[in-house]
């Protein structure tokens, strides 16, 4: 039995949105709503429930009007269905639907109702859920949730798992987050078997060291032995080479990314769009600001000129990108977006394409066009940027 790929982070999707970053467009957007959450985990690496949603509708909606945007992508900071986002997602999918754009989202899937799951059928909606254990005792002390929620989740598992197995295309648009740690190390062959059989990507993703679990991380955290364990059964049993080969994230590279305050901003020096990649500490903003827009401001041209914004910064810090690159040996935090150094190799060689196809910024009206002079300018290092050396 093979692995069906959870389709907003396959390699087709990935190939899409770096062929249309080659011709200077970005095709995402990264959203964060707020940090509100309906259950409180033990490991939670950002466990910010007070955090509001600001995002605003119109600007998201100017993004999509474009006709450029097909993936939207929320990953944080709380959960989605949560009373304090749920409005805002609701409209993210609404506006997803009438763009043609589809949305991936983490959630524990304790809140579903038909109207989500009616989006997910659709494909509109593609969704990441939490599943760590088949055990009830084990969920409702990691996730801290009460025994009425643990069986409104479980349900909501079996309707994704009929959701996910009556998709007869080649991708899934169900995966589950697994996150592997020595808690559940034992259900983990039975987790995977369990997603494989039902249509369902496991994502499986090592115990993070941030917010809650940073005071166990490392009574918690797999040895090397536990982790070469799960990697050989995912070969034997499936032909995969390692717990990150199939779900790199386009978003990293291919998304403007728009913060739970309303900005849109790139990560300082590294210049990746995904807030949380090459942060050490999710809680510190590292983040190099793009634009402020009133809503009644918004011009005609918005979606091109931060586009062209986002890439002009990027291409002015090749130079320390491609530094970070060659002393680094250590990996750069990268979550869930794949392997941290394929990532930033990719990122400087989509830049030099740009530059040498002369493509970049050619959509974009005269002030923002990039010269030559500019790309080649020493950049020194930011200085609130850290790196794992
Ligand atoms: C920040 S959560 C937000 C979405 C949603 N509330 C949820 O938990 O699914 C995004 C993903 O990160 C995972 N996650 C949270 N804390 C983690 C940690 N310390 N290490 C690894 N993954 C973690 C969650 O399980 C989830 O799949
Ligand atoms: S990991 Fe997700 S579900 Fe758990 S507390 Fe954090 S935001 Fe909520």
């Amino acid at each position: 039995m093979s692995i069906k790929e959870y389709e907003l982070l396959s390699r087709n999707v990935n190939k899409q949105v770096e062929d249309e970053l080659k011709r200077g467009y970005l095709s995402c957007l990264d959203v964060q709503l707020g940090g509100g959450c309906n259950a409180r985990c033990v490991y939670c690496d950002t466990p910010l429930y007070k955090e509001t949603c600001e995002v605003n509708l119109q600007k998201v909606e100017a993004f999509l009007k474009s006709g450029k945007i097909n993936y939207i992508f929320v990953c944080g900071l709380g959960e989605p269905t949560a009373p304090a986002n749920i409005r805002y997602f609701k409209d993210i999918l609404f506006l997803a639907d009438k763009y043609k754009a589809k949305v991936s989202a983490f959630s524990n899937c304790i809140n579903m109702d038909k109207e989500l799951f009616d989006y997910i059928n659709r494909g509109v909606y593609n969704v990441i859920f939490k599943l760590d254990s088949f055990d009830s005792g084990y969920r409702k002390s990691t996730y801290r949730i009460s025994d009425s929620a643990d069986k409104a989740m479980q349900k909501n598992v079996e309707t994704l798992s009929q959701i996910a197995k009556s998709n007869k295309s080649s991708f899934t648009q169900v995966a589950a987050s697994i996150v592997a740690s020595k808690d559940n190390f034992d259900y983990m062959t039975d987790l995977v078997s369990f997603c494989v059989a039902n249509n369902i990507f496991p994502k499986i993703g090592l115990l993070e060291n941030a917010g809650n679990s940073s005071d166990t991380f490392d009574d918690k955290s797999l040895t090397k032995i536990q982790i070469s364990q799960i990697q050989s059964f995912l070969k034997n049993e499936y032909g995969v080479d390692d717990l990150q080969s199939l779900k790199m994230c386009p978003a990293v590279l291919g998304s403007i990314f728009i913060s739970n305050k309303d900005k849109v901003s790139l990560v300082s020096g590294l210049a990746t769009s995904c807030k949380w990649f090459g942060l050490e500490d999710n809680n510190k903003e590292k983040q190099h600001f793009i634009t402020e827009y009133d809503v009644e401001e918004i011009p005609n041209d918005f979606y091109y000129s931060v586009t062209d914004a986002i890439l002009k910064y990027r291409l002015l810090n090749l130079p320390f990108v491609e530094d970070a690159l060659s002393q680094t040996d250590k990996t750069i935090i990268g979550g869930c977006g794949g392997d941290p150094r394929q990532i930033l190799k990719n990122m400087v060689d989509i830049s030099y394409y740009q530059m040498e196809q002369g493509k970049i910024f050619r959509a974009s009206l005269d002030k923002h066009i990039i010269t030559q002079e500019e790309i080649g300018k020493t950049i020194t290092k930011p200085e609130d940027l850290e790196i794992t050396r």
